[in-house]
């Protein structure tokens, strides 16, 4: 079976070599066949009903959606999980000889990073640059996203009244004293921020406002539940998480006593720049050898359909904004999203990690 799929790989190169140079090609066998096989046009792949997915995923039922994609294509989804630096090792390590078609995970950070390391190809699709806004994908489209997180403020109703909360920076004042919850600067969500901060601010304002924070904190907690876990015992009033955490914890317990602030939504400037959101999106492998089905898949998952299923699965918003959000969540209210186009957040993550250590953030 391998060899018979090799000869017709080595086979289609050969008559795309052709076609292309109008000469013979360099001697089968090469690597180069497999580069070259690649990056042939998509109708002429030969590809098992399989698209093998890396992913960094960890959240239980999202994955639900795949199997309504396989219900509807015949193409199995096959994963193997792991972490975000891991799975990239794992695929520089492999090179052509990978079995990933698709890498999957959180944070543009993480999608930018895969991207800048080679282990991305481009891929040209109508139906992505359609339905997924620019803002939310790569430039050069190695990557796509297809749902939002939104970092924002939590607060005790008891301890803090929403007039009091205006924006992430606004946190930085003295009034917030020992009243703060913080995610450590290990974590790219933490890192995605201050890299919006350095963006807008330039570093030396940007690790002021960071600073505020750090001095600020009543904790650092490397787990955005526990956050709002410590804000509903009183350990802290206020708390900067991602909004599906809470919608977890209230569909477990409706009354569960934290809420959300959307931040920097009024006002003139900066002020008003909107909500930060980061994204979940994914990526084909630049040696995948389930070109077409990876590239079907992405699709699916820009489609309505696909998308809605997979934003509900962790309570996140689609990024195809004629699309309703999970119940649990659209209660919640309307927001106006920062425009920031998000690889920015991959470009500026390195400087951002500096930053927060210079300013004494955990
Ligand atoms: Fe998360």
């Amino acid at each position: 079976m391998a060899l018979r799929r090799f000869a017709l790989l080595v086979a289609a190169s050969l008559v795309v070599l052709v076609v292309a140079c109008g000469q013979t090609s360099p001697v089968p066998g090469t690597p180069r066949d497999f580069e070259e096989t690649a990056t042939l046009p998509r109708q002429m792949a030969k590809e098992e009903p399989v698209v093998y997915v890396y992913s960094s995923r960890h959240y239980g039922q999202v994955e639900a959606a795949f199997a309504e994609f396989t219900k509807e294509t015949g193409i199995e989804v096959r994963f193997s999980f792991g972490k975000d630096a891991e799975l990239r090792e794992r695929l520089k390590a492999e090179g052509e000889f990978t079995p990933a078609d698709v890498l999957f995970t959180v944070d543009a950070g993480n999608l930018w990073l895969a991207a800048e390391e080679g282990l991305l190809q481009p891929v040209e699709s109508d139906v992505l640059a359609e339905n997924i806004p620019e803002q939310w994908r790569d430039p050069e489209n190695r990557w796509f996203t297809f749902s939002l997180r939104v970092r924002t403020i939590a607060y005790h109703p008891d301890r803090v009244v929403p007039s009091e909360l205006s924006t992430y920076e606004a946190l930085a004042d003295p009034k917030w004293e020992g009243r703060l919850c913080l995610r450590p600067s290990t974590k790219t969500y933490t890192q995605a921020l201050v890299a919006n901060l350095i963006h807008y601010y330039g570093y030396e304002k940007a690790r002021e406002i960071v600073a505020g924070w750090a001095r600020n904190a009543a904790e650092f907690i490397d787990s955005d539940a526990r956050i709002l876990k410590t804000i509903a015992a009183g350990g802290c009033d206020v708390g900067i998480v991602n909004h599906y955490y809470l919608a977890r914890l209230v569909r477990e317990d409706p009354h569960f006593p934290v809420k959300l602030f959307w931040a920097n939504q009024e006002g003139e400037g900066l002020d008003g720049r909107g909500v930060h959101a980061n994204v979940s999106g994914a990526g084909v492998t630049r040696h995948a050898r389930h070109v077409n089905n990876a590239v079907r898949l992405l699709e699916w998952l820009a489609s309505e359909k696909g998308m809605k299923r997979f934003a509900d699965g962790n309570y996140e918003f689609p990024v195809n904004p004629n699309l309703k959000p999970h119940e649990i969540v659209a209660p919640w209210g309307a927001f106006k999203i920062d425009p920031i186009p998000v690889y920015l957040y991959g470009q500026l993550q390195a400087e951002a990690i500096r930053l927060m250590d210079e300013a004494g953030y955990k």
